[in-house]
């Protein structure tokens, strides 16, 4: 087991994933919430129009429930370039129904020169309506995050409100 390492998805995790994968277990982490506070300029927008992304931030008390993905450590070679655009990784503790582990996940910090921060609901909707980069339309990555979350019963007030902004917003149907 040296070589297994679990890692918390919170956002693209909790659909897909692009690398082996061993195991995925419904998890959860606390302390922290997602947000879509991080600009995106190489997945979901461009450099001269940023999408925005989540990350996530502190938020004692709060708990934030994803999926856990257990991978081999080469994997991280993979996610460290892919989410080069200011993410880190972070160690913390993931918990199960039925325990906890040490696991990594990946944070953009407010510190890194992609991180857009806190904006009302209704213009991080604009900026996410509008954006579209090399992995797709930004609209997309919020609408299959939202089903995806809905799917695995899992409640999230801020990724329901952009949600049903966008759907509102665009006459999406789906
Ligand atoms: C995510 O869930 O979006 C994520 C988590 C860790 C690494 C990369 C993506």
């Amino acid at each position: 087991m040296e070589d297994l390492h679990w890692v918390f998805g919170y956002g693209s995790l909790i659909w897909k994933h692009d690398f082996p994968v061993i195991e995925i277990r419904r998890a959860y982490i606390e302390g922290w919430a997602r947000r879509f506070w991080q600009g995106s300029h190489d997945h979901r927008g461009l450099p001269t129009d940023p999408g925005r992304v989540l990350t996530l931030i502190e938020a004692p008390g709060e708990v934030c429930q994803g999926r856990a993905l257990l991978v081999e450590s080469d994997v991280f070679e993979h996610l460290d370039y892919r989410e080069k655009n200011g993410y880190e990784r972070h160690e913390l503790t993931i918990h199960f129904d039925d325990g906890a582990v040490d696991g990594i996940t990946y944070i953009a910090p407010i510190h890194n020169a992609a991180f857009l921060g806190a904006a009302p609901s209704k213009d991080i909707a604009a900026q996410i309506r509008r954006s579209k980069g090399p992995s797709g339309t930004n609209t997309d990555y919020v609408l299959e995050l939202a089903q995806a979350l809905r799917e695995l019963n899992i409640e999230d007030a801020h990724v329901f409100d952009i949600e049903a902004r966008l759907r509102q917003d665009n006459g999406v149907d789906r």
